[in-house]
């Protein structure tokens, strides 16, 4: 039972998250969720006035991740992220990410900002009108490298540093729309197929595996583990019926031959759905 003196904080955070004693930076989450939670879909996101602290949390998770993602990420991928470079200025700004030079530049999508947890349904639903539904919070600086909940860094890398490669704009439509049809296990099907491209697909590059996947992309230690991942053929009748883990590395992925590969046979899958 709260105390009257005991601060009530909008974010929650679990037990294990590394800041959660930190009030400063509890604060500094309510902030921002309700700068998100203000935010009137269809303007450009709120510019957030990121601290010192975050930048240097920003530019340490940079000079770990660059060399990681050299050596494991996709070509495409490497080079999207060398078109773009924004590990060489502060944290990028939601709103910045469509300007000339950004990484979606030319699909026309918009990152908006979520106040909280979001469920897949509507995850998917902004997808199908090009809107990505973004945090806009940098993880806590005492353990640059470990996140608990997707933050910036995840939106970023992960996920915007991807756009600018053709086709996964409009793979993320397809996927809104075949979420808007879907019953609840069609839903499930279309997670899991998410999940291990979007999220954690792996491609083959002359026999070695290059991550894709935002969840790699943006987490040195997964792509660090990738080459002793256990890896089978990315085949979409079997991806969209295998559960995913979401508290631990992963012990099982899916690789196609090709990026190309895995965006097609995942459009191709996504569509079919009836
Ligand atoms: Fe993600």
């Amino acid at each position: 039972m709260r105390t009257p003196t005991e601060p009530h904080f909008e974010v929650r955070l679990d037990a294990d998250h590394p800041g959660l004693h930190d009030q400063n930076y509890r604060r500094r989450r309510d902030q921002i969720a309700r700068l998100a939670r203000d935010h009137v879909s269809g303007t450009p996101p709120e510019r957030v006035a990121y601290t010192d602290e975050e930048n240097e949390t920003w530019a340490t998770i940079g000079s770990h991740l660059r060399p990681s993602l050299e050596r494991h990420a996709a070509r495409e991928v490497v080079e999207s992220m060398a078109r773009w470079a924004p590990w060489s200025a502060p944290i990028p700004q939601l709103a910045d990410l469509s300007a000339p030079g950004g990484p979606l530049e030319a699909t026309g999508f918009v990152f908006e900002p979520v106040h909280g947890l979001l469920s897949s349904r509507d995850f998917f639903a902004a997808l199908r009108r090009g809107v990505f539904r973004s945090t806009q919070y940098m993880r806590h600086p005492s353990r640059p490298l470990y996140t608990p909940e997707p933050d910036l860094v995840h939106e970023l890398v992960g996920h915007a540093g991807t756009f600018a490669i053709p086709g996964v704009a409009e793979l993320s439509v397809a996927f809104g729309e075949a979420a808007a049809g879907a019953d609840a296990d069609q839903l499930a099907m279309l997670e899991r197929l998410y999940w291990y491209s979007v999220e954690f697909g792996v491609v083959l590059e002359e026999g070695e595996p290059k991550a894709f996947g935002a969840g790699l992309l943006s987490s040195a230690g997964e792509l660090g583990a990738l080459p002793r991942t256990e890896l089978r053929p990315f085949d979409p009748a079997t991806v969209s019926n295998t559960v995913y883990v979401t508290d631990r590395v992963q012990p099982v992925l899916f690789a196609a031959g090709s990026l190309g590969e895995l965006l097609g046979l995942t459009l191709e899958a996504v569509r079919a759905m009836p």
